[in-house]
């Protein structure tokens, strides 16, 4: 079991995520951030969605806003979790950016970040204090997309919607000497959950907070399902056994056509000019067991 800050921009599969992290991890805090949903409905979220399901965490207030300008998106419905309930809980919380600061701080090399939104809290903190860089245990990222087996981008052609909300903050994230496990469209996309099976879950709550999610899925593939997601972060801490990983130092393009698209160096061959030189190796999840993280996933929220 690892000690998480959990780093959301909460929305249906954020939620879905964190109720398997809440069963199989010790969830220290949460910090929220701009990304599905402006950061004050992301606290109030992440407050309805650990009153609903028993999650006692602390929910802290992350960034607002991207390093640099971007652009607005929509599929979890209008506040995030599927409209489903009515949602009385206060957008003010302490601050999530000095609460990683000093949590990495206090527990040098005890702390994993898990962070399933825009890397901004994430980039934030180690621009404010780099000190913490060689003290977190572990970063795990789903975000961005490499292409594998035709999985690009879900935003553009070329972008995850995750790096994309924030490209100059994952450029400077995956370039850091944090370790970095990213977690990419190329696995997440793998491991889908159908309607039937959300229902067969018994989860209430997360049934409710999907529909919206479902009925477009539906719509447009004729598929009552989604993918997993956030949750294959969490998964990798679960069962990393089921993962195949490749190391490769990492880029994300912050301007033109390919704007928020994550590039690992591919040829050893020498180039006049080299972006990734003297960059470390990140770990890039290319390859998934799908069958064992669903089995997985299903037997944990199914659990008593
Ligand atoms: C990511 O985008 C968000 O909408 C999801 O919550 C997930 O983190 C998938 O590209
Ligand atoms: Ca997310």
């Amino acid at each position: 079991m690892r000690t998480l800050i959990f780093d959301t921009d909460i929305g249906v599969d954020d939620a879905f995520a964190l109720a398997y992290a809440a069963r199989t991890q010790h969830l220290l805090g949460i910090t929220t951030v701009f990304g599905n949903v402006p950061v004050g409905q992301a606290v109030k979220n992440a407050r309805l969605f650990c009153g609903k399901m028993a999650i006692e965490a602390e929910v802290y207030r992350g960034c607002s806003r991207p390093l640099a300008p971007s652009a607005p998106a929509a599929l979890h419905g209008q506040d995030g979790l599927g409209d489903a309930f009515e949602n009385e809980y206060s957008d003010r919380a302490p601050g999530a950016v000095q609460f990683i600061i000093d949590s990495v701080r206090a527990q040098p090399h005890q702390i994993t970040l898990v962070a399933i939104g825009p890397l901004t809290n994430i980039a934030t903190a180690i621009n404010q204090a780099p000190d913490i860089i060689p003290l977190v245990k572990e970063l795990v990222i789903m975000g961005g997309a490499f292409g594998t087996d035709g999985h690009s981008g879900n935003v553009t052609p070329f972008s995850e919607f995750n790096i994309w909300k924030d490209p100059h903050a994952a450029d400077q994230v995956l370039t850091s000497a944090l370790k970095v496990v990213v977690i990419p469209l190329d696995v997440t996309h793998k491991v889908l959950i159908s309607g039937e099976e959300v229902q067969r879950l018994n989860q209430p709550v997360l049934s409710a907070i999907c529909r919206p999610y479902l009925a477009y899925s539906l719509a447009k593939e004729g598929f009552s399902g989604m993918a997993l997601h956030d949750t294959l972060a969490v998964a990798w801490l679960t069962l990393p056994q089921a993962f195949t990983l490749t190391d490769s130092p990492l880029r994300v393009i912050t301007e033109g056509i390919a704007c928020g698209q994550t590039v690992r160096k591919l040829s050893a061959l020498a180039s006049r000019q080299d972006p990734f030189a003297g960059l470390p190796a990140q770990r890039v999840a290319l390859g998934v067991d799908a069958d064992a993280v669903r089995a997985h996933f299903f037997a944990t929220l199914t659990a008593p």
